[in-house]
Formats: C-alpha cells, sequence, structure tokens
C-alpha cells in the first residue's frame, strides 16, 4: 500500500470510529510510540486484548502443565538437599502460573474461564513439557535448557507493552535464574562424576536439546502473531532471532560443562558473528502441539485429576469468603 492509500485508509477507519473511540485508539497509539505501558484502565484495541489474553494464558497453562515432569522426580531426588531445591522450583512454578493468571485476567476473562480452556484441550501449552523426564540428570537438562530457553525468551517480555504482564515477568526472570543455575549445578556435577554419570548427563542434553530449540516458536516465516505482535511492543524480538540468542549463549555453556549439544552442523560463522545451527524437526514440534507428543496425554490426564481433586479446596475458600462477607456486612450493619 502506498501512503496516500494508507492516509485514505485511515481517514476512512477514523470516520467509521466514533469521537470517543478515535481519541483512545489515539492515546493507545501514542503510548505505543512512546514505548509507555499500556494499563487495564486504558482503552486497547480488540486485537491486542485479544493477543495478549492468548499469550499471557498459554504461557500461565505452561507453567502449571511445566510443574508435572520435575514434581515427578521430588520423592526421588538423591539427597534431602536436591529434594527441598527441587521441591522450591515446583512451587516457583505454580507462583508464576498464579502472577500470569492474575496478570490475563486484567484483561477481562476470568481465571475459571482460562483454566476450563486448558482442561477442555482447546488451549496451547509449551511443547517441551509434554516430553518426559526419564532420569535425574533430565531434572538438569531442564534445570540448563528449558530455564534457559525461558529466561532468553522472558527476559525481553519484562518489557512488554502490556502492564500488568511486564511486571510480573520481572519477577519470574529472577526466579528462572535460579532455576536455570540448579540445572547447571546438577549437569557439572554429574559431567564430571563417573563415566556413567557423564553418559547420563550427555544423553538428557542429547534429547533436550532440540525441543528447547522448539520453545522459541516456529520459524519467522512461519509465525502469524510475531509481526504484530513487535509492532503493539509485546514481543520485542522474533522466534528466530531469540532461538539464535541463545544457541549462540549455551555453546560456550556446554563447553564449560564438558558436553556437548547434538548439532553436527553447528558451526561458528565469522561473517554473521553468530554459530549456524542445524535444521529443526518442524514435523515434530507441529506433532507436539496438536496433542500426539510423548506425554500430551499423561499431562492432561493429571491436569484434571488434580483439578477435580482441589475441588474440595476451591469450594472451602469459597464458603469461607461467603461467611467473611456475611460477617463484614453485620459488623457494618450493626
Ligand atoms: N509450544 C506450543 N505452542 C507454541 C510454541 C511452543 N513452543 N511456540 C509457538 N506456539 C504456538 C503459538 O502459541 C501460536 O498458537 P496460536 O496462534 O494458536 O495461539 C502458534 O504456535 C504460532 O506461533 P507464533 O510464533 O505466531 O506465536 P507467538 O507470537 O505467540 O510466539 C511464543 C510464541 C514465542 C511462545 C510467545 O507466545 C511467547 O513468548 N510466550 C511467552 C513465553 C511462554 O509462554 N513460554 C512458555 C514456556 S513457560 C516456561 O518455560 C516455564 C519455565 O518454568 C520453564
Amino acid at each position: 500500500m502506498n501512503a496516500p492509500q494508507a492516509d485514505h485508509l485511515k481517514a476512512v477507519s477514523d470516520a467509521a470510529l466514533g469521537e470517543d473511540e478515535q481519541a483512545a485508539q489515539n492515546y493507545f497509539d501514542q503510548l505505543i510510540s512512546e514505548d509507555s505501558r499500556v494499563e487495564p484502565r486504558d482503552w486497547m484495541p480488540e486485537g491486542y486484548r485479544k493477543t495478549l489474553t492468548r499469550q499471557v494464558s498459554q504461557h500461565a497453562h505452561s507453567e502449571i502443565i511445566g510443574m508435572q515432569p520435575e514434581a515427578n522426580w521430588i520423592t526421588r531426588a538423591p539427597s534431602l538437599k536436591r529434594k527441598a531445591i527441587l521441591m522450591a522450583k515446583v512451587q516457583d512454578e505454580a507462583g508464576h502460573g498464579l502472577y500470569l493468571y492474575s496478570a490475563a485476567e486484567t484483561l477481562g476473562t476470568p481465571r475459571d474461564v482460562l483454566n476450563q480452556q486448558l482442561l477442555d484441550g482447546k488451549a496451547k501449552y509449551s511443547s517441551i513439557f509434554n516430553y518426559p523426564a526419564r532420569t535425574w540428570a533430565d531434572i538438569g537438562a531442564i534445570g540448563w535448557l528449558v530455564d534457559g530457553a525461558a529466561i532468553c525468551n522472558q527476559v525481553p517480555l519484562c518489557r512488554a507493552s502490556y502492564g500488568p504482564y511486564g511486571r510480573a515477568m520481572v519477577r519470574i526472570c529472577k526466579e528462572e535464574s535460579f532455576h536455570q543455575r540448579q540445572g547447571w549445578e546438577i549437569l557439572y556435577e554429574l559431567s564430571h562424576g563417573t563415566p556413567e554419570q557423564k553418559q547420563m548427563a550427555q544423553d538428557a542434553v542429547n534429547r533436550f536439546y532440540g525441543p528447547a530449540l522448539q520453545m522459541f516458536g516456529p520459524p519467522d516465516e512461519d509465525s502469524p502473531n510475531s509481526k504484530q505482535s513487535m509492532a503493539w511492543n509485546i514481543k520485542r524480538f522474533s522466534n528466530d532471532e531469540l532461538r539464535q540468542r541463545f544457541v549462540d549463549m549455551m555453546v560456550p555453556q556446554a563447553e564449560a560443562l564438558g558436553l556437548t549439544l547434538p548439532d553436527p552442523d553447528l558451526k561458528w560463522n565469522e561473517e554473521r558473528g553468530h554459530y549456524d545451527y542445524g535444521k529443526l524437526d518442524w514435523n515434530e514440534f507441529k506433532s507436539v502441539i496438536s496433542g500426539h507428543g510423548p506425554c500430551n496425554v499423561q499431562r492432561m490426564q493429571r491436569r484434571r485429576a488434580a483439578h477435580s481433586e482441589g475441588a474440595w479446596v476451591r469450594e472451602a475458600a469459597a464458603e469461607y469468603a461467603r461467611k467473611m462477607e456475611a460477617h463484614n456486612a453485620e459488623l457494618i450493619g450493626a
């Protein structure tokens, strides 16, 4: 579209909007162009509200489902110290889910509706959590690679234009950085242990590396949401930009661990100033996000069971809130 056509289109759309709405749209556009924050009280285009609700709720679901592969190892952690650290980490993930559902609610969709979308299998969550944690080394690989990828993807989200999301991300990223260090430390100990332990660490990295790279989402040319989300300052970098940043960051870390990354095409490219890396299996990614990964069925069964087993807690909390309200009303009336 050329400039006069764009001006004409804008004039037509301005005329179609009411005057108040136009002023609100102008204010929103100004906030975005100044790189300021949009708050829940501000008017926002429906598309902005919708894509944020989508992204933030998918992120919240990922945190909650992501508790499962790790919680699976709490009873089998090799020492009391490891157990306590892992429990704290799993609790952190629950907290992340809570902040994110709260941020999503400020966009107008109640948490029970978002939760129901997950339980009905209508909402996505991160592909990575559909892979099993088979050995203790997998807990290290999840911490180092999965939380490492999460940090790389999520630090720029601390600057997301929507205030409640950006603020939630600040605390989440601090905790994720502790998570990554505990994963690194598990792998470091294993890779400097017996040959069997080192092999176990390498095997875990071999299985989690590719799926961790896919956490950044499809390649840019197949990412329908990136362009608009970047124009709205929700996403600050494209999927491929962040994936590249992650690869560049992990190569020296793998060397320091004494482990190798399972990619024969991984090679420093002097000209680009980045590592070149091999093609990822995007058919596998599509299959996992459409419900056919190794653990999709198990993860959803567990989530549904946990939801129904926790019904009494929700009922008790609602009853307590009702009693407190009645009690307060009585006091005011007295
Ligand atoms: N797993 C599952 N679905 C994915 C995905 C993945 N790894 N990557 C992309 N998708 C989905 C998108 O949600 C989108 O689906 P939809 O249009 O039906 O909603 C579709 O594939 C197309 O992808 P796009 O690139 O167009 O989507 P986005 O612009 O939303 O980008 C994203 C995807 C990079 C994951 C972005 O949403 C994002 O940055 N989200 C916030 C971070 C997040 O959710 N991380 C999940 C991991 S949480 C975590 O790591 C917990 C920690 O404790 C380890």
